[in-house]
This record gives C-alpha cells, sequence and structure tokens, in this order.
C-alpha cells in the first residue's frame, strides 16, 4: 500500500502559507462568533463542535466567545448543555477532555430574540458588548431557514450590528444554502443581502468544498504530473458522481418538500465537485483564481434538458415508508427524491465526454464517488490472457471513508500469464495517521482568516441555477410524476437507459 505521510505534511504546509498571507486576527484581538439559529440541527451537530474543534487546538483568540441567538426560550446554562451534549474531544487528550470542554462552554452565552426584530439584535449587542472590548471582530453564522435570511439582515443592519472599522475590525456572515431555489430568486436574494453586507464580508458556504478529499482535487490533480497529460476527452471517456443516501428525508419534509434532490444537493455540492474535476489549471491558489477557473467549467456546462434528466421518487419498502408517506409532504408531491443526468462541459478539453450525475435520497447506500473511467487500451498485446482489458478508472470516494483507487491490469503472480483487474490503493484511515477535519472546522476556520477560495462567489452560483432553472421550472410547471424506486434500492431502471443513450453505464 501507497504511504503517504510525508505527502501530507506538505500539504498542510501549503495550506498554513495561504492562510497566513490573509490572516487579519490577531492573538490580542477578540472574536464573537454569532450563530443565529442556535437553536437547530446544524448549530448543534456541526457548528459548536467544530468551533469546539477550533478552541481545543488553539485557533481562537483568548477572548473568543460564541453567542447562540434564536426564538427559543433558553438560559445560557441551558444553551450549554445542549451544546456539550454534542462535544467530543478529537483532538484534547482523555484526561484533559472535560476541562476543554468546560472552559470552551463558559465562552458559550444565548440571547432569545426574533429575527426580524432590530430590538432582539440590540439584545444581542448587549450581551457582547461587555465581552468585546478593544480590537473587536464578529463572525455571524446563519444557520436558519434561507426564507428568513433577508429578515435577518435587515433587522441586524438596523440594530447597528453590521458595522467594521475597514482595516482594523471586521464583520462577516456565513451563510447556508440553498441560496434561492432558482436564478431569479437567487438574484433576488443576493440583491436584498447585498443591502446589509457587502460581497466582501459574506461567505456562501457549501460544506463539501470544506471535505477532506473535495480539497484533495487540486492537489492531486496539478501536485501531480501523471494525471493532467490525460485529464481530456482523448484519453477519458466519462466522468461519474454518484450520492446517495440510504436514509429517508426524516423530519426535513417542511424544506425538502419545496426544494427536491436537484436543489438540495446537486445544484450546489456535486456542481461544485464537478467544476473541481473539469476545470483549467488555475493561475495561482489564491481565491480568485479558484473561483474564475470553477466560474469557465460551470459556464461552459448547457442548461439541461429533460431528455438528459430522469427524476425518481422512493416508495414503501417494507417498514421504510414511501416519499409521500412521510411527515409533512403532501400525499400528491412530485418532488424528487432522486435525479440523475447527463452533462456536457462544452471545453475543448472535454469533446465527447459525458458527466453523468446521480443523487438520491432512500438508496442502498451511503456513498458519494467520483468516477473517471479512461479509453479502453486500443490494442491487447494480452489477448491470449485476457480478451478485453478493462479500461483504467480512478476512483476518489468522498465518503464514507477517503480512498483514491486507481484500478489498473496487473499480472496475478504465478507461472501462467494470468491478467487481473487490481486497485492501487489510497486509504485515507490508514496512509495519514492523523484526525480527519470535519468539514466545518477548515470553512469555520477560513472565514476568520478572511480566506474565500472554499467559499461560493456570487457569479458561480448564477451560473449554476442557469444549468438547471429551465428544466426545474418545466419539471414543476409539467407536474412531471418522477419515477418509483423502492426504498433501498438503486434507484429508478431509468436512469440505465439515460446512461445508455449516452454510450456508457454507470460504473
Ligand atoms: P432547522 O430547521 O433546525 O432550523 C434552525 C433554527 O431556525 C430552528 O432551531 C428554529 O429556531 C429556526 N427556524 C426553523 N424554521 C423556522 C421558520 N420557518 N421561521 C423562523 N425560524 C425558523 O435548520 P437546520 O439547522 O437543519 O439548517 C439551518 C440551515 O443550514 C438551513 O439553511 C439548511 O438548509 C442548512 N443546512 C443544514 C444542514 C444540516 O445538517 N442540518 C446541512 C447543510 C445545510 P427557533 O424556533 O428557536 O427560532
Ligand atoms: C446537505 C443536504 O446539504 O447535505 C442534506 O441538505 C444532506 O440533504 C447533507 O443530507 C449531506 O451532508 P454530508 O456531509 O452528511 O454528506
Amino acid at each position: 500500500m501507497f504511504n503517504a505521510r510525508n505527502q501530507g505534511l506538505c500539504y498542510a504546509v501549503i495550506r498554513n502559507i495561504n492562510y497566513s498571507a490573509s490572516m487579519d486576527l490577531e492573538g490580542k484581538d477578540a472574536l464573537s462568533v454569532i450563530i443565529v439559529g442556535a437553536s437547530g440541527d446544524l448549530a448543534r451537530k456541526k457548528l459548536l463542535p467544530a468551533l469546539f474543534s477550533l478552541y481545543s487546538q488553539g485557533f481562537m483568540p483568548d477572548r473568543f466567545h460564541v453567542f447562540g441567538f434564536a426564538r427559543s426560550a433558553m438560559s445560557h446554562e441551558e444553551f450549554r448543555a445542549r451544546v456539550g451534549e454534542h462535544l467530543t474531544c478529537r483532538y484534547v487528550p482523555e484526561h484533559d477532555c472535560e476541562r476543554k470542554m468546560a472552559e470552551f462552554l463558559s465562552r458559550c452565552h444565548y440571547v432569545q430574540g426574533s429575527y426580524d426584530s432590530p430590538d432582539s439584535f440590540m439584545d444581542l449587542y448587549q450581551t457582547m458588548k461587555p465581552l468585546e472590548l478593544g480590537r473587536a471582530h464578529r463572525l455571524y453564522y446563519l444557520a436558519i431557514p434561507p426564507s428568513i435570511f433577508v429578515d435577518v439582515a435587515r433587522a441586524m443592519g438596523r440594530a447597528g450590528l453590521v458595522t467594521c472599522t475597514p482595516g482594523k475590525t471586521w464583520s462577516r456572515v456565513i451563510i447556508e444554502k440553498p441560496f434561492g431555489s432558482d436564478r431569479e430568486s437567487s438574484d433576488r436574494m443576493a440583491h436584498e443581502l447585498a443591502q446589509a453586507f457587502p460581497e466582501r464580508d459574506i461567505y456562501r458556504i457549501d460544506h463539501y468544498l470544506g471535505k477532506e478529499i473535495i480539497q484533495n482535487l487540486l492537489v492531486l490533480r496539478f501536485a501531480n504530473t501523471i494525471f493532467e497529460p490525460l485529464w481530456n476527452g482523448r484519453c477519458i471517456e466519462q466522468v461519474q458522481i454518484t450520492w446517495k443516501e440510504n436514509i429517508g428525508i426524516g423530519s426535513r419534509a417542511g424544506y425538502f418538500d419545496e426544494y427536491g434532490i436537484i436543489r438540495d444537493v446537486i445544484q450546489n455540492h456535486m456542481m461544485q465537485i464537478l467544476s473541481l474535476v473539469a476545470m483549467e489549471r488555475p493561475a495561482t491558489l489564491n481565491a480568485q483564481a479558484i473561483r474564475d477557473a470553477k466560474l469557465d467549467v460551470l459556464k461552459h456546462i448547457p442548461p439541461l434538458r429533460l431528455e438528459d434528466l430522469v427524476v425518481g421518487q422512493y416508495r414503501r419498502n417494507g417498514k421504510n415508508p414511501s416519499y409521500n408517506e412521510e411527515d409533512g409532504v403532501p400525499r400528491d408531491s412530485v418532488t424528487p427524491s432522486y435525479a440523475a443526468m447527463a452533462l456536457r462541459v462544452d471545453h475543448a478539453r472535454w469533446q465527447g465526454v459525458p458527466f453523468l450525475i446521480r443523487a438520491g435520497k432512500g438508496l442502498n447506500a451511503r456513498c458519494n464517488e467520483i468516477r473517471i473511467r479512461f479509453r479502453p487500451a486500443t490494442s491487447n498485446l494480452f489477448s491470449g490472457a485476457l480478451s478485453s482489458l478493462p479500461a483504467n478508472q480512478l476512483v476518489i470516494r468522498v465518503q464514507p471513508d477517503e480512498a483514491v483507487a486507481l484500478k489498473v491490469v496487473s499480472k496475478v503472480p504465478g507461472l501462467k500469464l494470468t491478467l487481473a483487474e487490481t486497485e492501487l490503493d489510497l486509504r485515507y484511515a490508514t496512509a495519514f495517521n492523523v484526525v480527519i477535519p470535519e468539514a466545518y472546522e477548515g470553512l469555520i476556520l477560513d472565514a476568520i482568516r478572511g480566506e474565500k477560495s472554499l467559499f461560493i462567489r456570487s457569479d458561480e452560483l448564477a451560473a449554476a441555477w442557469d444549468i438547471f432553472t429551465p428544466v426545474l421550472h418545466e419539471l414543476e410547471q409539467r407536474r412531471i410524476k418522477p419515477e418509483p424506486y423502492d426504498f433501498g434500492s438503486e434507484g429508478p431502471a431509468a436512469a440505465g437507459d439515460l446512461a445508455a443513450r449516452h454510450g456508457v453505464e454507470w460504473l
């Protein structure tokens, strides 16, 4: 097995150089992280544990505090007790864990208020101010449904919370997807948010960009010489990106039924992955260059056509309910819980290469992977040993169990010439002797450091909506019924026909 420990260290050094170049928080400064929607799922399960991880690794300044804000009534103590339930000591020795958690929790505070009320945000200000003496920076995290982003931004603006002294202090806001539900609503939201926050201070998060293996895509492509010469339609036959969850929509019907799988994961997470796979080499590693290169890919993808799309909806299988039996879903809902599609990147590099994407809930596994299949060898020197040589395949497994594998043909040891398909296999769990950070840890740290390369720029967002807006409108206006598929299956059979129409099959 390939051991990548040393390579891992070099990569860490590259990241550090980048970070320090854009660092604008000094150790003596105060940092307030304000989580709006602190009573919610994301805050409890992801954001507060990520902040604790950063704190316990010494990334936070001495005068660091967390302020939870939401409508639910809670005392500081009740908030701390809820936060404590989800903290784990991934970076702290066991004997020191309890002390570190208590220290972190003592820095957590809670303010109850209404999202559209400037007075409520003034209450928040009154709670923060005594702890923010001297130079103080603020990071707002809007962990709330997007439908109330604008109300919150307006109320914060009216309360005078969105102020900073250029060059001295900053106020930044992280917003969670979905950013609108089509091109028009996304533009409207962008326009309204811009009234409260300048684009410079808006950080649109896509947590897939914070996943380790997604960050490794650039390194894999551009720090190794072996891939780039092959990274084009002459050598690559097809690219597939698969995203599966083996659970249904659970308690998220209110959100999911309005959005569906295309808006939930494809327009954002999958398109970001696709653009990193397909982009040209950026001029530098700075945020502008990387985002320009991703934007260029998105702009070269023609709008998805209905004939290149299959939508599905899971149906009852044993104890697992149908999508439209889930609590809160209308019985006649036509919202897709699955979609498979074939996209093209109209770029000389990618001529003739289908990009197949499929994503769904209620499938047979939880997994996200990218498969790049190379064209098969044209002549077979070994036809006596294997009648047709399997094509090479690069498999990048995002989750679970992060890995990069290259499928190659090898000789099976023995006195006869027998060939078999084998794998060069880089598994993160065994190759790197490090704790793999959660996506939110790196992204929150980047926002604190003003590093935007892993956040979505407004033009990227617009270009991604342009790919899907026409087909989403068509699906909705014609109320096109999704193909049913059994909960726990591979998805609808029609996805296989779609791949076949593009001359390939699902890998
Ligand atoms: P929740 O549904 O848990 O909402 C967060 C909080 O917002 C709630 O605790 C509630 O607080 C308040 N809230 C909920 N609905 C409304 C409403 N209709 N009007 C006013 N306030 C409301 O959301 P999540 O925490 O799951 O997600 C927050 C954001 O993060 C969303 O944009 C979501 O798409 C995104 N996201 C979530 C992920 C996750 O894993 N949960 C993953 C990726 C993105 P209170 O009633 O106390 O005010
Ligand atoms: C979110 C989607 O963005 O990503 C969810 O809204 C999905 O539907 C989640 O479950 C998956 O995130 P992860 O990190 O668990 O793959």
